[in-house]
């Protein structure tokens, strides 16, 4: 659309202008490249020129495009400018992002930083962009695809995301867009983002107890996600050694398929019948997923191949077989159309390292199927909710949608990162198959003492590759 015409539009709707992009600080995404892969081993891989943009959730938001009262302070709302969430969305904007200064986000060539704790912000949440686009952020489709991160700490994964970061769907109350971070989803269907579809979670909002920054409001923004690595260790400092709380090894959680939401998808097919896939919804109170349940719109716990929870302590850790004092480099395959199973390798100095086998009565295998998760579920004794809102089928439609990359560096408010690391859930007994996921105890975790502990501990994500299986390394034969 030509400028003038969006002028015409303004002037014909003038309460319309909503959601604000700010200009107080010019938005200027680090760029961050990446490479497609063809052929075999490695070798024919042509290099994408794109970047990566700050979730909307941490930015400023202030009044007017380029006013600078806060419409948000701590955990609370300005009730005048945001006395409810399509009022807030008119009158707010969110501005541009002082990457490196405010958020402790960098990049360099290939390489993306993100640093724990910068200043009075912590953690971060990135996105990857489509290359040269600043409104869309680029998608993946990973059926029968690999995909290869050198990952040293934090999550990176996939998210359902709309590639324009919601515009479309807010009918245009979200001007800020894929340009300003806006449009997160992912299968916790958290509450806690400020926006949904351009429309401020101002409603119901409540401010978390622990934490000065954050709160959750009565909606929640739930998509499938595919983690294709969660993980804490290697680049904490002080040393990685000390058997402390920031040190703990924390295997990962591999390839953990988070939630397939199929379920909401047969409830609401008539509804939105334009909507063959399920992509972002969004969800209000108790029909969001909550914490511990089986019910809500997402499968929460999904199915996951954790080494450790597996029965193999002695495969992913500081000098062990997959040793994380050094760089890895970790590859995924997704492998068929739809999905059948995702395998999982390591490459460390010149080796490729498969993932290590369950040594689980009932459970075989070092990869992620449907049979494996059902497997799993019955050792365990949780409930196979993963099958129930879709499985890997369920999961491959999301892929065929296209999702989006995010990377992120963060601590857990909620459950204090244990399902990752320690013993979890704490109502079970340690010894419990399935209950002991790390080596972290069942009092570690906990936020304020990971951030004064641990300010400096950072996550590289570097030289991502994607492509056909097969196209990225040179896989054994
Ligand atoms: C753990 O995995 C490694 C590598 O696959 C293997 O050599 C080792 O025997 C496994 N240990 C156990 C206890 O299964
Ligand atoms: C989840 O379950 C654990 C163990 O019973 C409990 O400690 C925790 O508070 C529960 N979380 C929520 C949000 O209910």
């Amino acid at each position: 659309m030509s400028p003038s015409g969006l002028l015409v539009i303004a002037a014909l709707l003038p309460v319309a202008l909503s959601q604000l992009a700010g200009t107080n600080t010019p938005e200027v995404h680090p760029a961050l490249t990446w490479q497609k892969c063809t052929g075999t081993g490695g070798t024919s891989c042509t290099t994408q020129s794109s970047s990566v943009v700050l979730d909307s959730n941490w930015r400023w938001l202030h009044d007017g495009v380029s006013g600078d009262t806060n419409c948000y302070t701590g955990n609370t709302w300005d009730t005048t400018f945001c006395p409810d969430g399509k009022t807030c969305a008119e009158n707010c904007a969110l501005d541009g992002a002082d990457y490196s200064g405010t958020y402790g986000i960098s990049t360099s060539g290939n390489a993306l930083t993100l640093k724990f704790v910068t200043g009075s912000n912590v953690g971060s949440r990135v996105y990857l962009m489509a290359p040269g686009s600043t409104t869309e952020y680029q998608t993946f489709n990973f059926e029968n695809q690999e995909f290869l991160p050198c990952g040293l700490n934090g999550a990176l994964y996939f998210s359902q995301m709309d590639a324009d970061g919601g515009v479309a769907k807010s009918a245009g109350t979200n001007k800020a867009g894929a340009n300003f971070g806006t449009g997160y989803c992912d299968s916790q269907c958290p509450r806690d983002m400020k926006f949904i579809n351009g429309v401020a979670n101002v409603a119901g909002w409540t401010p978390d107890s622990n934490n000065a920054n954050t709160g959750t409001g009565s909606m929640g923004t739930c998509c499938p996600e595919m983690d294709v690595w969660e993980a804490n260790s290697v680049r904490w400092k002080p040393n990685f050694d000390n058997l402390d709380l920031t040190s703990c090894r924390s295997p990962p959680r591999l390839p953990r398929i988070l939630a397939v939401c199929l379920a909401i998808v047969l409830a609401q097919l008539e509804l939105i019948s334009i909507i063959a896939i399920l992509g972002q919804s969004t969800c209000t109170g108790t029909t969001c997923s909550e914490a511990n349940s089986t019910q809500g719109t997402c499968d929460q716990a999904g199915c996951d191949f954790n080494s450790y929870r597996m029965g193999n302590t002695t495969f992913y850790g500081p000098g062990l077989t997959v040793d994380t004092k050094q760089k890895i480099t970790v590859v995924t395959q997704f492998v068929g159309s739809p999905i059948t199973s995702i395998k999982r390798f390591y490459v460390q100095n010149g080796k490729v390292i498969p993932n290590s086998n369950s040594n689980i009565a009932g459970v075989t295998g070092n990869s992620i199927s449907d049979s494996f998760c059902a497997a799993q579920k019955t050792a365990f004794g949780d409930t196979n909710t993963f099958a129930s809102k879709g499985g890997l089928a369920g999961m491959s439609e999301s892929a065929a949608a296209g999702m989006v990359l995010v990377m992120s560096i963060w601590d857990d408010y909620a459950a204090n990162m244990l399902w990752l690391d320690a013993p979890y859930p704490p109502n079970k007994a340690a010894s419990s198959p399935g209950v002991t996921r790390g080596t972290c105890s069942a009092s570690s975790g906990v936020p304020s003492q990971v951030e004064s502990a641990s300010p400096n501990a950072q996550v590289i994500y570097s030289n991502i590759k994607f492509g056909p299986i097969g196209s990225t390394f040179a896989e054994p034969a």
